[in-house]
């Protein structure tokens, strides 16, 4: 699937698959301005690090149209990119996105003449590129884990890491669908992933239609279907993995890492390289996201939890790298340690 991030450059907008109405309805968000890419990250119309860069690399070509006949459109540009990269605070893929458009800004700054037209057209060559990127990275990701995974293996996953998650394929999904193509027997465990059911709606959604076995399990089921031998291999995705390879991803993540350990199950992270942030040395330093309390005292508009109860809801944890049995990048796998590792990748 790669119909779920079009770009219309023709009016302009960018044409999302509403991905909060899945799985019951597929409905088209369209966003026309800085404003409805934000509401589109920020209410998880597209959600997934590396969908939430590709969003937003469109996001700043739209950006540019907005304020093109302002006369002032640089500064006001400047302000959109900063909006943009402000919608979530987790995902590093969003600010590398808005970065590599600021630099291409920068560039093009230095050449006489520079248009509105000029940088839209620039931009949204761009955000092309990172799209048709983010799909090769994720194939390469597939490729590179073949070796770990064996005939009649069955995968747990957390969240949805799928082709929705990206440009297209998947990271973890990716994985999964790589060792489904090349060897008999692969079946998937999907954690439902509480309060928005990623796993369930989504991770679900998508390899059901791909035909490749799937069973629905409850987030709190996880140490008993590892008790009972029914899972051999881990495969998540990332959020963002810092300079030592701790690695925040959805709530609960590290949960299922600390039962692999127990377990003596192989923890594996699957992630494009442009999910590394070699800024941050270690977790603690990643920002994560803290959403509103209905999201967890609520599904949908029906309150589950007495009033006035508050609720914490924390989008991501951070699994610290000693629990992960390697990265899965689109330049190879990464195993421990991995701090040397990291800083040996070609990073842009
Ligand atoms: O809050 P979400 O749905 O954006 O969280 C998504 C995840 O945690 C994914 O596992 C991660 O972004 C990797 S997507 C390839």
């Amino acid at each position: 699937m790669q119909d779920h991030i079009v770009f219309r450059p023709e009016l302009p907008a960018l044409d999302l698959l509403d991905q909060r109405l899945l799985p019951m309805q597929e409905c088209r968000f369209l966003c026309r301005t800085t404003r409805d890419i934000c509401t589109a990250i920020q209410t998880m119309v597209v959600r997934g690090a590396p969908a939430i860069g590709v969003a937003a690399a469109f996001g700043c070509a739209l950006a540019v149209r907005e304020v093109a006949s302002l006369p002032d459109w640089q500064e006001a540009l400047d302000k959109a990119l900063d909006t943009i990269a402000a919608s979530r605070p987790t995902a590093v893929n969003l600010f590398w996105a808005v970065k590599r458009m600021r630099s291409l800004w920068q560039e093009e700054a230095a050449r006489p003449g520079l248009t509105p037209d000029r940088l839209f057209d620039v931009f949204t060559a761009k955000a092309l590129e990172l799209q048709a990127q983010d799909i090769a990275s994720c194939m390469a990701i597939g490729q590179a884990a073949l070796p770990l995974i064996h005939p009649g293996d069955c995968i747990l996953t957390h969240c949805n890491a799928g082709a929705l998650a990206t440009a297209g394929y998947g990271t973890a999904l990716g994985v999964i669908r790589a060792a489904f193509a090349a060897m008999p027997g692969i079946t998937v465990i999907a954690d439902e992933t509480r309060p928005l059911l990623q796993g369930a709606r989504l991770t679900a959604w998508e390899l059901h239609r791909d035909g490749i076995p799937v069973t629905l399990a409850c987030d709190n089921s996880c140490a008993c279907l590892m008790s009972q031998g029914r899972i051999q291999l881990v495969v998540v995705g990332a959020d963002r993995i810092a300079a030592n390879g701790d690695t925040a991803n959805k709530i609960g993540t590290f949960g299922v890492a600390l039962l692999a350990h127990h377990f003596h199950i192989p923890f594996y992270v699957a992630a494009p390289v442009s999910t590394i942030d070699p800024t941050l040395a270690d977790g603690s330093l990643i920002p994560i996201e803290e959403r509103a309390g209905e999201e967890v005292s609520c599904i949908g508009s029906q309150r589950i939890a007495p009033e006035g109860v508050p609720a914490y809801n924390f989008a991501f944890d951070v699994t610290p790298a000693e629990y992960i049995s390697g990265i899965i990048t689109d330049q190879g796998l990464l195993t421990p340690p991995y701090t040397q590792k990291i800083a040996a990748l070609s990073l842009a």
